[in-house]
């Protein structure tokens, strides 16, 4: 008996022993820690297309995995916010608030007052000069004082100047006159005092009249110490940028040491002279040297403190604003895939 008990513990020994060996030889690799844009070193997101919100799975789901940052792209602008008058509509916006808050994403408002978005009733408006400043203070204080604490910055005014450096004869141009840009931003401030208000606009991506142009109406605003914060370079733009162009476009802004936010990026693959009707593997790559060119130039060449982020205007090219033609300008293919844009913007960030 003595003999079996023997055996019996001998053999238990032998195989908690191989076992034990065993689970040490099976080394079990570190999970790998896949890349996202989230490493990158200032806040990097997208635009949020409310319907896509609400019913894409896919969309929701990279905008959790890579944001850092979230613009509305039609949820709180005017025509959507205060489509009749005194009558307001917030279920976009605050669908927009609580998917961005409860996903822990910084919040970029956008945009308040911009021509494009005024509704029908308000470009009909028959007040004099001061009941149209009444009408901007009574909507912008109403809105931002709404998401006051939520939002952390603001497009106060969106696409004020021309390419030639003068004003937009935008309906506020007309019936407040020039002023209208100080008034907006002294509402936003009076609203919300710890929200990042910024001026928002295109075609800034090279150093032009019109970026002279904001330069001084940044430099008035200052003068007047109006609070503004930072300035939206949309950079709606195309392959085949010129470096040096955009070189000069960063250093001139980053001189009046307000914040700097790539608002808008896409980069389209054609052009108006050379439009493309199909998308190549030579193209793509083309692309991904502009992205990948546009973030190193906004990493290396802006101050760290006035590196407010960057802002990819959608998420998959089967969604883009871009509709007249194809122009594949965004990071995600229609099925939202990764094309090489979305590498090299991760070839600028990825901690090596
Ligand atoms: C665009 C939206 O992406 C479209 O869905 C909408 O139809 C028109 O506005 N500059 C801006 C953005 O500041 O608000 C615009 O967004 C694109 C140009």
């Amino acid at each position: 008996m003595k003999k079996i008990l023997f055996f019996f513990l001998l053999s238990i020994t032998i195989l908690t022993s191989c076992r034990s060996d065993s689970s040490e030889d099976t080394v079990i690799p570190p999970t790998v820690k896949e890349f996202t844009l989230k490493e990158a070193p200032f806040p990097v997101g997208f635009t949020v297309n409310s319907t896509l919100l609400n019913q894409d799975s896919k969309f929701r789901k990279i905008l959790i995995e890579e944001a850092s940052t979230l613009t509305p792209e039609y949820g709180m602008k005017m025509r959507t916010l205060l489509p009749s008058k005194d009558k307001y509509y917030w279920k976009e916006a605050d669908d927009f608030v609580e998917f961005a808050t409860n996903h822990n994403k910084r919040i970029h408002g956008h945009t308040l007052i911009w021509h494009t978005s005024t509704p029908d009733w308000v470009n009909n408006f028959t007040g004099d000069r001061n009941a149209w400043i009444e009408l901007m203070k009574n909507y912008i204080h109403t809105v931002v004082g709404r998401y006051k604490g939520k939002i952390t910055s603001w497009d106060v005014v969106n696409e004020a100047f021309l390419e030639d450096g003068s004003y937009r004869p935008t309906i506020w141009h007309q019936k407040i006159g020039p002023e209208y840009i100080e008034f907006a931003f002294r509402f936003a401030h009076e609203a919300d005092p710890n929200a990042l208000l910024f001026y928002n606009d295109f075609g800034t991506d090279y150093l032009y009249k019109k970026s002279i142009a904001i330069g001084k109406m940044i430099e008035l605003l200052q003068s007047k110490k109006i609070a503004i914060h930072g300035i939206g370079l949309q950079m709606h733009t195309r392959i085949k940028l010129n470096e040096d162009y955009l070189t000069k476009a960063f250093t001139y802004f980053t001189k009046y040491n307000i914040l700097i936010h790539i608002s808008e990026l896409d980069i389209r693959l054609g052009t108006n002279a050379n439009p493309v009707h199909e998308f190549s593997e030579e193209l793509a790559m083309e692309q991904k040297k502009q992205y990948k060119m546009i973030a190193k130039i906004f990493k290396d060449l802006v101050p760290e403190k006035l590196q407010y982020g960057i802002t990819i205007w959608g998420v998959s090219d089967a969604h883009s604003w871009l509709t007249q033609l194809p122009e594949w300008p965004l990071l995600y293919d229609k099925d939202y895939q990764k094309k090489p844009a979305y590498y090299g913007l991760q070839e600028v960030f990825e901690k090596k």
